[in-house]
């Protein structure tokens, strides 16, 4: 058997197409949705990851408050830039890209950012109403995940998920949204205490792989015709390419395509949705302060 690439570039890119329409609707309204990226310091990765958001900012029609910090930023500077953010009418969505430098408490700034502003879904009372399923934020890397499954017409309730990974980030909202009566799926969260991981993937008819590891996934840990969603996004030095490195995701992707029904690539699978899902939320804060 071989696998159904899932494409979540082109997925992504419907999405945001959608959420497009509905920005010059709101616009037509005399509402411009707007969203701040916070950037302290030059990570890499982070400086890629936002220039990406900010970009498909730009193409949804939307506002872009970002600001850039230097590495040396105290929490306190922080603290002030988000409060006033907080207070800025003009501003619907306020994302602090994580991670932030070491001097700098994360969960102080991310309690810092308004509930309603919050389009990350990172603040503990979105937390919380995701947990209680009452309306909420959605993290948008799980979301993205969601929708992927939901737009390439996998089933999935009655299906057992594994999920390996807990993070507030992927790993556990991941793991309750795929437990929600809408998904439906039995759920089961591998991690590092896990002792018979291969026993327990193996067992998965859809196999979520947040570990931020390579090669977590081998052929021999899946089923045949099993779904997977490799989350990771590893650089690995490659001289071939200009950058130096290559991107690989969680999983043993070459191998695991000849036995999965449908498999994410790394990249062009699971981080598109992640941009993608902001859009959407950013129009969803700015939507909400309209009817407010
Ligand atoms: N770092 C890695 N993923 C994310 C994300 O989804 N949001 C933020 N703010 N930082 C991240």
């Amino acid at each position: 058997m071989s696998a159904q690439i899932i494409d979540g570039k082109q997925i992504a890119l419907d999405v945001r197409a959608g959420v497009a329409e509905k920005v010059a609707a709101l616009k037509a309204k005399g509402i411009t949705p707007c969203l701040a990226v916070v950037l302290v310091g030059e990570n890499p990765a982070s400086v890629s990851y936002v220039t990406g958001k900010r970009k498909a900012l730009a193409e949804a029609g939307m506002a872009d408050r970002s600001e850039v910090l230097p590495e040396n930023t105290s929490e306190e500077e922080l603290l002030s830039l988000i409060d006033k953010l907080n207070k800025d009418d003009s501003v619907h969505g306020i994302l602090v890209q994580l991670p932030l430098p070491k001097h700098i408490n994360e969960d102080k700034v991310i309690m810092a950012i308004s509930p309603e502003k919050d389009v990350d879904g990172f603040h503990p009372v979105n937390v919380g109403n995701l947990v209680i399923g009452k309306k909420a934020f959605l993290p948008c890397t799980p979301h993205g995940i969601i929708v992927l499954l939901e737009r390439m017409g996998i089933e999935t309730s009655g299906k057992h998920a594994v999920v390996i990974g807990r993070s507030n980030i992927v790993g556990k909202p991941v793991s309750l949204l795929l437990a929600r009566k809408e998904t439906n799926c039995t759920v089961t969260i591998c991690h590092t205490g896990t002792k018979n991981m291969a026993e327990i993937t193996r067992q998965a008819e859809i196999l979520i792989a947040a570990s931020g590891h390579p090669h977590t996934v081998t052929a021999d840990m899946v089923k045949d015709g099993a779904v997977i969603i490799d989350v990771g996004v590893n650089r690995i030095p490659d001289s071939t390419k200009k950058s130096g490195f290559r991107l690989i995701g969680d999983c043993d992707f070459d191998e695991l395509k000849e036995k999965a029904s449908y498999i994410t690539p790394v990249p062009g699978g699971v981080g598109p949705m992640t941009i993608a899902m902001l859009m959407y939320n950013t129009l969803e804060a700015a939507e909400n302060k309209a009817n407010a």
